[in-house]
This record gives structure tokens, sequence and C-alpha cells, in this order.
């Protein structure tokens, strides 16, 4: 069974690094990675596949940067013609960006040249297609002003199988309409990566590298459009770090979109002056999540580090009005804050210490080995 993995940008490559692993050693699977090249800095992209014993993509699309409509018209034109020339029979897109959304649009409508026999594949109006799964089906964040939203809406519409993380995936695409049978919880991939990668994690100590002492300062990440790309906001964001860092050290590995932004609206130097924000380059994988496993609380508008002190049991302040990943909230220590409540939010969590508590079910290493039973049950 030829099964396309698909990743693009930074955090689909800890998504489809376990699956891999797990795939490459199932004598039936020829798992095959296909990297769209959505995401190409060697720190956005090659040390994620360097700290996840990833081979070289065996695709590579080259996409590269544009507005969506080019990006996912890029993808899905490039995608297109490999699916044509190498017809796997089953394709695995991961997350909600611009790429999952294109390269299963562009294999929902190819049709494989005859003669061809699979029996995976699905018929559609002139011939047969591959199968299409969605690896962390299911999240909604209902706010369609995302561009991941409509991401995550139209893919899976279009998937044949659906692979949720937690039990309100389930329930969303149940409303929706889907039919159960293509629904199947797996739990959370992203928590595989980390279990593989612990001890390496673990063995770190990044954090004394840039003169911070474990559990004293806070981990900064921003990239989303709403935050950084307006200058009044991405000011304004500065300016509530700046006065935090007053009270405790802030460590920030700037994302490329935010340093341009930065720099553009002339905010860098400022953010520059501040002596108790550390901005750095971002991060691997591993030497990341050092800093995630170690700090006191994480600022981020990411998906994924919602997820991960979710699962560690860190408290996260998620810079947006609502979040896909409501389990974080419910079940884990994530707060949702904006410009006129992060700072007293701060200052209230600096006094106080974590209860231990359990991370939600299925978040527990095992999803790849889930998901791999998962295509083996349609085989
Ligand atoms: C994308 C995803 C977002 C995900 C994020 C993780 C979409 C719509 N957005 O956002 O869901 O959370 O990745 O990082 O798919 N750039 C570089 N080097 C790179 C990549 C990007 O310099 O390797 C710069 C370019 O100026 C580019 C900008 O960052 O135009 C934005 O990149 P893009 O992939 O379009 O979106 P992200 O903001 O990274």
């Amino acid at each position: 069974m030829k099964i396309h993995l698909i990743a693009a940008a930074r955090p689909n490559f800890m998504k489809i690094a376990p699956l891999y692993h797990a795939l490459k050693k199932e004598d039936w699977a020829e798992p095959v990675i296909v990297h769209t090249g959505q995401h190409y800095d060697l720190n956005m992209s090659d040390a994620f596949f360097q700290d996840l014993s990833l081979p070289e993509p065996h695709i590579h699309l080259g996409i590269g940067s544009g507005t969506h409509a080019e990006q996912t018209g890029k993808v899905m034109m490039a995608y297109e013609k490999v699916l044509l020339e190498h017809r796997p029979d089953l394709i695995i897109v991961v997350g909600d960006v611009n790429s999952t959304v294109a390269c299963a649009l562009a294999a929902t409508k190819v049709t494989y040249a005859l003669p061809y026999h699979s029996p995976f594949s699905i018929h559609n109006s002139h011939g047969l297609r591959p199968l299409i799964a969605h690896l962390e089906a299911g999240l909604r964040s209902f706010d369609r002003t995302m561009p991941e939203e409509i991401n995550r809406i139209v893919t899976d519409t279009l998937a044949d199988m659906l692979w949720t993380p937690s039990p309100d995936g389930d329930e969303n695409l149940l409303r929706e309409g889907i039919s159960c049978e293509k629904i199947v919880r797996v739990g959370n991939i992203m928590i595989d990566s980390l279990e593989m990668l612990r001890s390496r994690i673990e063995a770190q100590v990044v954090y004394q590298e840039y003169h911070l002492a474990k559990r004293e300062y806070g981990l900064i990440t921003l990239h989303r459009p709403s935050n950084v790309d307006s200058p009044e906001v991405l000011l304004s964001i500065c300016d509530v770090l700046i006065k935090i860092s007053e009270k405790v050290p802030l460590i920030f590995p700037v994302h490329p979109r935010t340093k341009k932004n930065l720099h553009q609206f002339r905010i860098m130097t400022k953010f520059e002056k501040a002596e108790n924000i550390l901005l750095l380059e971002p991060l691997s994988y591993v030497r990341f999540m050092n800093l995630v496993f170690n700090c006191k609380f994480a600022i981020t508008d990411s998906g994924g580090i919602q997820e991960e002190t979710t699962y560690l049991g860190i408290p996260c302040l998620t810079m947006r009005p609502n979040t896909e990943r409501p389990i974080t909230t419910k079940r884990g220590t994530n707060r949702l804050c904006n410009l006129s409540n992060l700072e007293s939010t701060v200052t209230k969590l600096l006094s106080q210490t974590q209860n231990a508590y359990n991370p939600p079910e299925m978040w527990d290493g095992k999803t790849a080995a889930r998901v791999v039973k998962a295509i083996n049950i349609c085989r």
C-alpha cells in the first residue's frame, strides 16, 4: 500500500514523524514523505526532519510562500502531477495548513488513468482516485476569519477517513453530517513525538544557555495574522510583554512572519532594547521542547503549544479569543487571554503552584499505533 504523508509547515513535521516510523515497520506499507515546501527555512523545516529522524522528503514540491490562493493553487497543481505519476493508494494529510486542504482537494479531483488496480482506491465519476485520510480531524474554533478554520472544514468534508484527537472532534464531525463509520478517535499524534524524544529533550538544559533558571521564565511564541499582521496590535502586545518582563524574564523564539512584521512596523528596536526579553531565531524541536518543559508559563497563539502544555501541566496563556482545542481549556492548563487581561493573569500565576492532573484520554504516545490499526482494518 503506497501511502503519501503530506508535510508542509513546521507543525506538520511532528505529526507525520511517528506515523512514518510506525508505517515503516509494516511489511504491507510503503510510506512516502511529500514535502510541499510551504516552510523552507533550515530552522523551520530541516532542523525538524533531523530531530525527528525523518529521511529527506522523497518528493519535494518546492512551493514556498505566497498569498493564500497562490500557495493553495500552486500546491494543487504540483501535487496533481505527483498523484498521476506515483498513484498512491492512500494520502494522509495532517493539521490545518494551506497545504493540507490543497493536497486533499487535488486527491479528491484526480483520476488515475486505467489500467489501474488497487483495492483501496475510491471511484469518482471518471475512474479511480486515492483514499484520503485526515489526521487531527474535527477540530473547530467556529471562527471563520481564521484561515485554518476554512482549511479544517473543507479537508474534513473531503476526507474518507477522519482521525480525531479528542471527543469534541467526533461531536463536531457528527454535527456536520459526517457518517460515523468514517470517524475513528486515535488521540493526539503530537504527544507521540514528544514521548519518542522525551529522553533527548530532558537531557538538554537549553534555558541555561540563555542564563535562565528552571520554572523562572516565560516562553513566548506568536505568529497568527490576527496578532502580528496589524502594527497597532503587534505594538500593543509588545508593550504588554515588556511590562511582564519587568516581573519575570521572557524568552521569545520569533517566527519569520512575526520577525518580518516587527522590522516592517519598526517595533523590533523597542523589543531589542527590553533587557528582560530574549529574542531568538526559531529553534529545532528538541531545543524548543526543552524550553517548554522547563518554563513557568507559555504565552502563545500556536495550536500545538496549547496541547503540549496541557499534556505537561504547564500554564499556557493563549492570545486568542477562541480555540479549536477546547479540551485544553476544559481539562488542561490553558487560558484564553487578551491584551487587557494578559499582564494580570501572569501576575496571578506567578504566585501559584500547579496542581497535578491527568492529561486527556488517548494523549499517550500510542496514537501512531492506533492509526496503523485503523488503516489495517480497511485493507
Ligand atoms: C502557517 C500556517 C499556520 C501554522 C503556521 C506554523 C496556513 C494558512 N498557516 O502559518 O496554520 O500555524 O504555519 O508556523 O497554512 N516564512 C519564512 N520562512 C519559512 C516559512 C515562512 O520566511 O520557512 C515567512 C514568509 O515571509 C511567509 C510568512 O513567513 O510569507 C508566512 O508563512 P506561511 O507559511 O504563509 O504562513 P505561517 O504564518 O507560517
